[in-house]
């Protein structure tokens, strides 16, 4: 735990007042709702702290994920990243994530089981799947495939029935790399490939990816683990803008497919887990390292992004980012060297020296390395927000049922400060209206 005392009291004066306030510290925070016995006549609301995109605003207490930007650490439940991306399996981490511990063998053979056992979709599933357009982007389907299972499963609805959540929970799981590799099949008018039981989750979802008229389809092992391992390193990172939109939705108690849409939905933004793809279009874009300089000029004029770089909260690095590069090599070793790594690693040669980057504390993310890696496996640019969503959907059910589960969560209602006109009459003669 933190060293400095995270607890005690904030002295505040309202200099419009000359009133003096004690507003409680705890666990190194205010409560926004202490701010609101701050007034300057008896009719004022009170005052209200101003925080758009919550940069300074934590939304929950949580057990989950920490993370320290600036020291570049992530732990799940308490367990550094690194040594369960050596040792530990996506479903134990998946298990850990929701379960808050590690499964023991029988609990680890039964969670195994139970998400092996659900993978199917209801054969309506490929129906809804077949309508989209050939060419409609895959997370566009599987946003509208989540959302669709909600009809499927009408109990879902019971979300503080344990049994009913935790079953929605697994299906979510274990549906989610059917749904992903489905909407792949369709794009690319092969034929669905069911799931196959015998085989890992990330041998599983390979096989209904590639399996064409084998029998059985045998994933390569190496490029199997360097998928699980990237599933692992995308299953959880506390409040970010999918995790938080999970929550938002969760708390109008909508059923846990609905979030799980709405959450999916915000991670298919550019700036969120539709980075991976956008490196790949800026890298082919690029093209070649000599035109590398000209792109940075561009970046520092700020007329583009430098896509796969940044983060609200890693200040010094992603750790994912460390841990994907060693996954590459791995995963190079078998397919072949992917040509635009190249101009990625001069890329963050470049940017890692440039002032522009250095002062903002810019560095490669999780995206950064992991397009390069996908697209070497094989998988279509459009995909790689998917494969985000699958790792991330363990992250996003355990920070819905926390949500849910938490005593002190309301529905999601911020507040706003309205700058708009204060009050406006419409003219007295009605005909007037269509003079505008
Ligand atoms: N390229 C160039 N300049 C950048 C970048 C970038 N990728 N990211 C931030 N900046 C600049 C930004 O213009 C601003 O400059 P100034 O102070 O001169 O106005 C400064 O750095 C601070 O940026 P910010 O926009 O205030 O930072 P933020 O915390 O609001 O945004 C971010 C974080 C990840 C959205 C942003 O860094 C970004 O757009 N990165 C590119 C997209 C990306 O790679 N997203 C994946 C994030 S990691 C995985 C995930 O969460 O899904």
């Amino acid at each position: 735990m933190p060293e400095t005392p995270n607890s005690g009291v904030l002295h505040v004066t309202d200099d419009r007042t000359g009133r003096t306030y004690d507003i409680p510290i705890e666990d190194g925070a205010i409560r926004a709702i202490n701010l609101r016995q701050i007034k300057v006549s008896p009719d004022d609301f009170g005052l209200l702290s101003y925080d758009p995109a919550f940069l300074n605003t934590a939304s929950c207490r949580s057990t989950i994920t920490y993370i320290d930007g600036d020291k570049g650490i992530l732990r799940y439940r308490g367990y550094p990243i690194e040594e369960l991306a050596d040792h530990a399996s996506f479903l134990q981490v998946a298990f850990l994530i929701l379960n808050g511990e590690l499964p023991d063998k029988a609990e680890l053979e039964a969670w195994t089981e139970q998400v092996t056992h659900h993978t199917f979709v209801h054969e309506n599933i490929k129906k809804f799947i077949d309508g989209f357009h050939y060419d409609a982007h895959p997370m566009g389907i599987l946003v509208s495939t989540v959302a669709a299972l909600s009809t499927f499963y009408r109990e879902s609805k019971g979300i503080f029935d344990q049994d009913k959540r935790k079953l929605q929970i697994v299906r979510l799981i274990a549906k989610m790399p059917t749904i992903a590799a489905f909407a792949y099949r369709h794009a690319t008018g092969l034929p669905y490939a069911y799931p196959d039981n015998e085989l890992s989750y990330a041998g599983n979802f390979l096989s209904m990816m590639k399996k064409t008229t084998e029998w059985s389809y045998r994933p390569d092992p190496v490029l199997e683990h360097a998928l699980d391992v990237l599933f692992i390193l995308h299953a959880d990172h506390e409040q970010n803008c999918s995790a938080n939109a999970m929550r938002a939705v969760g708390s109008s108690h909508a059923d846990p497919y609905m979030s799980t849409a709405a959450a999916a939905a915000a991670l298919y933004g550019p700036l969120h887990g539709g980075a991976n793809e956008q490196v790949l279009n800026m890298l082919q874009d690029i093209g070649s390292i000599d035109n590398i300089p000209d792109y940075i000029a561009r970046v520092k004029k700020g007329e583009l992004l430098l896509m796969g770089f940044g983060h609200r909260v890693y200040k010094n690095f992603d750790p994912r980012a460390k841990i994907i590069k060693k996954v590459a090599d791995d995963v190079f070793k078998v397919t072949g060297r992917n040509p635009l790594l190249d101009i990625a690693l001069e890329l963050e040669r470049i940017a890692l020296e440039d002032e522009y980057f250095v002062s903002r504390k810019l560095y490669p993310n999780v995206d950064f390395y992991s397009g390069i890696i996908y697209q070497a496996m094989g998988f279509p640019v459009e995909m790689f927000p998917m494969l985000f969503a699958i790792g991330r959907t363990a992250g996003w059910l355990a920070q819905w049922e926390e949500g849910i589960l938490d005593a002190e969560q309301k529905i999601a209602r911020p507040r706003q400060l309205y700058v708009g006109e204060w009050l406006r009459h419409l003219p007295s003669d009605a005909s007037s209206f269509g003079d505008r």
